[in-house]
């Protein structure tokens, strides 16, 4: 079975996915997801192609987060490797698989960190152009700032990775920095 591309990950979320603030988390996600796989010497379109397609079913099912993931995915030809890291990025909150993988860690912690780290930008006058981890770790530590954005899952993978939680905010930051447009983080 063929690893998942961009091109299929585009397909199958344009199949269940049309609200505008979960396509760019998709591409946040993504994008993070590329500069995780560059750190670690991975192959980055594969692990940029499974944050895309990470929130599946999260438009229809918010309620049943990832219990409409598997069975489309692998009807739709989606390799296991790829599956079961789209599951483990729900771990303990709507999904019982580990992460275990450098893919599947990355993706746990890219995706609340990702979602922080484009909060920050957001609230810049030079959005993410010269945005850096220390600004992005206050607002960490506001909890009241996108209270939404799980700390605990941030350290958590942070901790799985064996990695600084600034070391992973600098990752995001590359990662989504050249896609600012179409993520709204442009210097205003
Ligand atoms: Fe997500």
């Amino acid at each position: 079975m063929n690893r998942l591309t961009m091109e299929t990950a585009r397909e199958l979320l344009q199949k269940t996915t049309t609200h505008p603030q979960l396509l760019q988390h998709a591409l946040a996600v993504s994008a993070a997801m590329g500069a995780m796989a560059r750190h670690f010497g991975a192959e980055a379109e594969h692990w940029e192609a499974v944050g895309f397609l990470h929130d599946y079913d999260y438009q229809q099912y918010p309620e049943e987060h990832l219990r409409h993931t598997e069975a489309p995915l692998r009807e739709a030809g989606v390799d296991e490797e790829s599956i079961r890291a789209i599951l483990a990025h729900g771990w303990g909150v709507c999904s019982d698989v580990e992460p275990l993988t450098e893919m599947e860690k990355s993706l746990y912690v890219v995706d609340a960190a990702s979602a922080l780290v484009g909060a920050t930008a957001k609230m810049r006058p030079t959005g993410i152009s010269d945005l850096q981890a220390s600004s992005v770790t206050k607002k960490f530590k506001d909890r009241s700032f996108a209270a939404t954005v799980n700390r605990e899952t941030i350290n958590k993978g942070a901790a799985m990775l064996g990695m600084e939680r600034a070391e992973i905010f600098t990752l995001c930051i590359e990662g989504m920095r050249p896609h600012a447009i179409r993520l709204g983080i442009t210097a205003k």
